[in-house]
């Protein structure tokens, strides 16, 4: 996905907007000193602890921790996606965003605006059909639909017939709703209904455009050989893997969504929504992917999945365990729920009521005490074999979760479960967890480079002070690029490098943003925000002091690499002197 906006285009805008502008025009900021303060609007505070910095074009709230730049800011504030919120900030500038060919993205997104009118007239189409249509009506009655909820997801019904939709357009406009997927061009190329006698469920992104559609059989013997559900198929505008249904309904019925609940299917979101839980979502049948919990993560904090109790059901959990694992940032809360046996969320809350379900929700499993859980199932933890088994399971879980407070208290709890002493633990701590993970991440992720005493490492703040103080390019030797490229961190540190001396006007929000759609996004964003106590006028000092320890550190990195091949496989004769003139560099 990454690309399709060029980056040159990204680094340009945040050059040319200012974020204090941005942010002042949606929280009304103060100057102190070379900043600007005001209360976070993403916590609720009395005293501001929101800062943003005009020289660094970045904002950071030391009270919740959220930080970035122009872009991540209307992102967060106006819930935007990412392209979205560079359209925005273009626009303001009356800037048109440039998309690289090739891309779905840029196919989309070229697309005439008119395709969203074409939806909602086929929307408008099928409900004003489902007013008449005895049958349809009598369905939705018996799965105890209200009427009040049938209009609030727009529900619809496509008669019988080859023709209908058709009819409703001129026949030029025919390939053009083949692509939006609402008819299908047979053999004879001819254009007929794609659906037809179904009720249909409109889909709607967060901002309430229709999409595309789900439609339900409502005779299922007559219609035996057809899927019980038939959807859109992936058009220009409907992507199955990142929308949500019921989002949109959800955002309607909060401003502030606490919580959200995944389930799986469209009648399990509406019939919740009609016994007062109007905050589920649905990945329609499908496992929700990480493109789908990124959107829902930024209009919530807390993900409730809620599963069958079946085994299908506990697949489908584990995968999302899986999913969701690298995403569990700071302040993100996930918990698993599961049902019993042959109901499901619609069925259940039907049976049992709002309160009893609402229990449900309360006592979900949260994500730490699932993993285990699932890890423990099928292993013997008295012995010191399953005990072994199970730390290596679990690290390799464990590898995949963010920097944070979450991780360090996963692995002091599988320390605990595992009986593990305090020693080894913090080795584990220190490096990767699993080393296969580990080497295939290790160019460039810095992930293990923490100190055991929870002070950055020389590696994180070499690139932490580059981040904040581009000016530092000046004191980098040229030779730098001699760095390891194994050394864990060193991958960003010379990318950090690279750019500022491509662009030595970045500001930190625009070397920043170059990360946007990398995995190491969220660490080389940490490392920007974090606090650095240096007294003025001692940046430059610090900053070669670290760079000194660094370069110590590479030789080490170089002689202890040299020493392994040399006990192992042996060494070549120019890696042979290679060594020796390190090693007598550092008695010198
Ligand atoms: P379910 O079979 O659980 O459907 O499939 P449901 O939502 O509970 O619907 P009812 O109660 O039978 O009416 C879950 C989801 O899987 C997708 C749909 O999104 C459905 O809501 N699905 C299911 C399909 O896309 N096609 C199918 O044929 C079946
Ligand atoms: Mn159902």
């Amino acid at each position: 996905m990454a690309g399709r906006i060029p980056k040159e285009f990204i680094a340009d805008l945040l050059n040319k907007i200012d974020i204090v502008d941005v942010v002042d025009s949606r929280v009304p900021l103060k100057k102190t000193g070379s900043n600007y303060v005001a209360c976070c609007p993403f916590h609720n505070e009395k005293s501001p602890s929101f800062t943003v910095s005009p020289s660094k074009q970045f904002y950071h709230c030391f009270g919740c921790g959220s930080h970035g730049s122009a872009i991540s800011f209307v992102m967060e504030y106006d819930r935007m996606e990412y392209v979205e919120a560079i359209e925005a900030l273009a626009a303001q500038l009356g800037l048109t965003v440039p998309h690289e060919n090739t891309s779905s993205y840029s196919k989309a997104k070229t697309v005439s605006p008119d395709l969203y009118q074409y939806l909602v007239q086929a929307a408008n189409y099928y409900q004003t059909q489902l007013a008449t249509a005895t049958e349809a009506q009598n369905y939705l009655k018996k799965r105890g639909l209200s009427a009040q909820i049938i209009q609030r997801f727009g529900l619809g019904y496509a008669p019988a017939g080859w023709g209908n939709l058709a009819d409703q357009f001129a026949v030029e406009l025919h390939p053009t709703l083949e692509k939006i997927g609402l008819l299908i061009k047979n053999k004879l190329e001819r254009y007929h209904d794609r659906f037809r006698e179904r009720i249909m469920y409109p889909i709607r992104d967060q901002r309430g455009r229709v999409l595309g559609f789900g439609g339900r059989i409502t005779n299922s013997q007559a219609n035996a050989d057809q899927p019980k559900y038939l959807n859109s198929p992936e058009t220009p505008l409907f992507h199955k893997g990142s929308v949500l249904y019921g989002l949109y309904e959800a955002m309607q019925s909060t401003r502030d969504l606490k919580r959200v609940l995944v389930v799986e299917g469209y009648m399990d979101v509406i019939a919740l929504a009609q016994y007062g839980i109007p905050y589920a979502v649905a990945a329609m049948g499908t496992a929700a992917t990480r493109q789908h919990l990124e959107r829902l993560f930024r209009h919530t904090s807390a993900v409730i999945f809620c599963f069958d109790g079946d085994n299908a059901g506990k697949n489908a959990a584990k995968r999302a365990l899986e999913t969701v694992l690298p995403l569990m940032e700071e302040g993100r809360q996930v918990k698993f729920m599961f049902l019993p046996e042959s109901h499901d969320p619609d069925s259940l809350i039907r049976e049992e009521g709002l309160e009893a379900f609402q229990v449900r929700i309360d006592t979900a499993t949260g994500v730490g005490e699932y993993c285990f859980s699932l890890l423990q199932q099928d292993i013997d933890m008295s012995s010191m074999d399953g005990r072994a088994k199970f730390t290596k399971l679990a690290s390799d879980l464990i590898d995949t979760i963010p920097v944070g407070a979450f991780r360090d208290l996963m692995i002091t709890e599988l320390g605990k479960r595992a009986r593990i002493g305090q020693e080894n633990l913090a080795q584990l701590a220190k490096t990767p967890l699993s080393p296969s993970e580990g080497n295939k991440q290790a160019n460039g992720t810095i992930k293990s480079i923490r100190g055991s005493d929870g002070r950055p490492t020389p590696m994180r703040l070499a690139i932490a002070l580059l981040l904040q103080h581009p000016d530092l390019i000046q004191l980098v030797p040229h030779h730098w690029q001699t760095l390891p490229e194994a050394m864990p961190g060193s991958g960003i540190l010379h990318q950090v490098i690279n750019l500022i001396r491509e662009q030595p006007t970045h500001t930190t929000a625009a070397l920043l943003e170059w990360w946007r759609e990398h995995p190491e996004y969220n660490q080389v964003s940490k490392l920007a925000a974090m606090p650095i106590s240096i007294p003025d006028g001692g940046v430059n000092a610090e900053f070669e002091g670290v760079l000194q320890q660094l370069m110590k550190l590479a030789i080490d990195y170089k002689i202890e690499q040299l020493m392994q091949k040399a006990g192992g496989e042996g060494l070549t004769p120019s890696e042979k002197q290679q060594l020796q003139q390190l090693i007598r560099g550092m008695k010198e």
